[in-house]
């Protein structure tokens, strides 16, 4: 039974787009059980897909109504746009073709990045005012930061992209190398685009409380630790024949609730539009180290930067000026 709290909470509109995907049928009952927005918090959920999935999308909504989660509140399927984030607190903007083998994330823009300007729109025109939007569909950088320049009396640092599944894969590899279960570290951070040329910084990490770097030798960084995560996504295609799905929803519902609730002082990795951090162009949406209080992200400022991560963060604002230029295109 719902909490007495639950009863007497105005539920949390939340709109997901691509609902009759692959990530969407992950994510909705994650959200739906309370593990983004709290356990107490009922939500109201908007189930955004476009007309030839639409059919897919209710049999969906089905199948969550019949889940009978007790946070649910409502379920809406619909296919216009407009009226998908209408009152909308918090959007994953998901909907968006998936690249497949050999293909990179920056070839899906011509496809995808148009959705992202409708989408902004809309959200511009009837979302609430403490909206967060968390861009999934690839590439998923360009997009949100297509979405915010299409959204215009939205201030732009509503909008983030997708950076947390990177940041979960490097945990993750870490955690296999040094024995350790992936919340012992600290401070590991993956600055730039959710593409190959991201870089999985260590140069800060802890393992519980101590230095990461003299843990491990630099050839396992440089040539096996980087690489394994920054090409994670393609080799999940090579072995699954498909994108990956569960591990991009529980990063979504990660970073979602890390927004939300906050990282009790803990870094994290999210892509959010730049005010001229470390050099990163502004408005560019960058992954960085952040920690996330009051409801709000925190860039980590001040960080010292070395020759060895210097031009491997720069190589990200060059990929991602180069897709501004061809968004800029769409418009
Ligand atoms: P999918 O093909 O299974 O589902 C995508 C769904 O989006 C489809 O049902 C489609 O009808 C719908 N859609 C297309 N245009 C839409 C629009 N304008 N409005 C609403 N819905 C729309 O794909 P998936 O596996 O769920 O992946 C979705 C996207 O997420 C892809 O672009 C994929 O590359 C990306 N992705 C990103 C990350 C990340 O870490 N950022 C991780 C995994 C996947
Ligand atoms: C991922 O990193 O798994 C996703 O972005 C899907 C992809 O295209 O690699």
């Amino acid at each position: 039974m719902a909490s007495d709290l639950a009863q007497t909470k105005q539920p949390v509109k939340v709109t997901i787009t691509g609902a009759a995907g692959n990530i969407a049928y992950s994510l909705l009952w994650r959200v739906a059980s309370g593990d983004v927005f709290g356990p107490d918090q009922p939500v109201d959920l908007t189930l955004l897909e476009i007309e030839p999935a639409a059919k897919a999308a209710e049999g969906t909504a089905m199948e969550l109504s019949d889940s009978a989660m007790p946070l649910v509140r409502g379920i809406t399927v619909t296919t216009d746009q407009r009226a998908g984030f209408e009152g909308a607190n918090a959007a994953f903007l998901v909907g968006a073709k998936p690249r497949g083998k050999g293909e990179s994330r920056a070839d899906m823009l011509a496809a995808n990045g148009k959705i992202f300007i409708e989408q902004g729109k809309a959200i511009n025109a009837g979302a609430a005012d403490d909206i967060r939007v968390l861009v999934v569909g690839n590439p998923a950088n360009t997009n949100a930061y297509i979405a915010a320049k299409a959204a215009g009396d939205v201030p732009a640092d509503r909008f983030n992209a997708l950076m947390r599944l990177d940041h979960n894969r490097a945990l993750s590899v870490l955690g296999q190398k040094l024995d350790a279960p992936t919340d012992a570290f600290e401070r590991v951070v993956v600055w730039g685009n959710h593409a190959d040329t991201q870089f999985p910084d260590l140069t800060y990490a802890q393992l519980e409380g101590a230095d990461v770097m003299p843990k491990i030798d630099q050839a396992w960084y440089t040539d096996e630790f980087i690489p394994r995560v920054a090409k994670r996504g393609a080799e999940i295609i090579e072995v699954r024949g498909k994108s990956s799905a569960a591990s991009a929803a529980s990063a979504a519902v990660d970073h979602m609730r890390d927004w939300v609730q906050g990282t009790d002082g803990r870094w994290t990795t999210v892509a959010l539009p730049s005010t001229g951090q470390y050099g990163v162009d502004e408005g560019l949406v960058f992954g960085f180290p952040v920690v996330g209080a009051n409801g709000q992200w925190q860039v980590v400022e001040g960080l010292e930067i070395s020759d060895f991560q210097r031009p491997r963060i720069d190589a990200n604002v060059e990929a991602l000026r180069s897709e501004a230029e061809v968004a800029a295109q769409l418009f």
